[in-house]
């Protein structure tokens, strides 16, 4: 059994998976996928592992998943499937390692997973710029109102050229203001280099380099709300960022500001958001992700004209959907070998091997 350089560690009595000496498993390890992923994760899986698959287009029912994962060695799972303790210890002791096809985790209880020795893993770094490119369009889209004059074309209404009709303002030479200057962040301010915009970015720390790299000024957030046109979200839902744009923040922003969000719906009050949109305080808004998700048909946001709302598909291009699953499947069967994940999210739990699973 490969030691995997992380000191001696403690094996947990193989029921699936145990490996020879050469370090080829005996039998099969038994791994659970909660969706179909593109073909090239899928066929590494398959290579490696016997995998049972959720087949039903909408996720697994949590009630439903916590029987599906017994006795799994492996879980690979979602961003719509809810990963706590409770799950966890549905696995069995077996149970070596969680991997996620996203970059977030907030459906994922990191600490519950390191308390038990489980590594967990995600996919940053492959998406940032086919979210960016997505966010980027939500901007150009609602400032130049394409989504609204389609449903205007589409309805009949189209009876001339209106020199007044679907108004909307420059993005060329207007300042766009990030919140959250991660990679993602970072990729929108490359982008609006293109457009001669001025660029703020605020964030929990001053991020130097990356400022330099993307020409984006560090502001406060009072000043990045009061000065934007646009004001793009690109956090992790965190405590301190769960319902961050709430009333006061959106009081804050010009009356003509154009608000988009591609990180986590929850990050923006919709009630708030609401009220904003409807009573003119703030111009538009597009969303990639609400809250709840999916955004229930009858919700009060889409009964406005100046909202623009997708389910969930800013890192959806078909080079990086694969991507994904490539890197999701390299993480489990890591996990599943008693390797480093390549991209672990939760990398303390190689400080303690007496808890990592074998
Ligand atoms: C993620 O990876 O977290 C995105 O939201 C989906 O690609």
């Amino acid at each position: 059994m490969k030691s995997a350089g992380f000191g001696k560690l403690k094996r947990v009595p193989a029921v699936n998976g145990g490996m020879d000496r050469k370090g080829n498993f005996m039998t099969k390890p038994k791994i659970f996928v909660t969706r179909f992923i593109p073909e090239k994760g899928m066929e590494m899986l398959r290579r490696t592992a016997d995998v049972e698959v959720w087949r039903d287009p909408l996720p697994p029912p949590y009630s439903i998943l916590l029987k599906r994962v017994r006795g799994m060695d492996a879980l690979l799972c979602l961003l719509t499937d809810k990963i706590d303790g409770k799950l966890m210890d549905a696995m069995g002791p077996q149970g070596k390692v969680i991997s996620q096809m996203a970059v977030g985790l907030d459906n994922v209880d990191i600490p519950a997973a390191t308390a038990r020795g489980i590594p967990v893993g995600n996919t940053p770094g492959i998406l940032t710029d086919t979210t960016a490119d997505f966010a980027w369009a939500l901007l150009m889209a609602a400032a130049r109102r394409v989504v609204e004059s389609d449903r205007f074309t589409r309805a009949g209404k189209w009876e001339t050229w209106g020199p007044i009709d679907f108004l909307g303002p420059d993005i060329t030479g207007a300042t766009l203001g990030i919140i959250g200057f991660g990679r993602i962040g970072q990729g929108m301010a490359r982008r609006a280099r293109g457009f001669d915009m001025r660029v703020l970015y605020f964030d929990k720390e001053r991020r130097l380099d990356a400022e330099q790299n993307c020409g984006a000024q560090y502001v406060d957030l009072d000043t990045l709300l009061r000065e934007s046109d646009f004001v793009s979200l690109h956090t992790d839902l965190s405590q301190e960022t769960r319902r961050f744009m709430n009333d006061a923040r959106l009081k804050e922003m010009k009356r003509s500001a154009i608000l988009i969000n591609t990180s986590r719906g929850a990050v923006v009050d919709p009630e708030a958001l609401y009220r904003a949109l409807s009573s003119g305080r703030i111009a538009y808004a597009a969303l990639d992700v609400t809250e709840p998700e999916p955004i229930k048909p009858d919700d009060p946001l889409l009964t406005l004209d100046n909202i623009i709302v997708t389910p969930h598909i800013a890192s959806a291009s078909i080079a990086t959907r694969g991507r994904m699953a490539v890197m999701a499947a390299e993480n489990l069967i890591a996990g599943l070998r008693g390797e480093r994940l390549p991209n672990c999210a939760n990398p303390e739990v190689y400080g303690q091997p007496d808890l990592i699973r074998l």
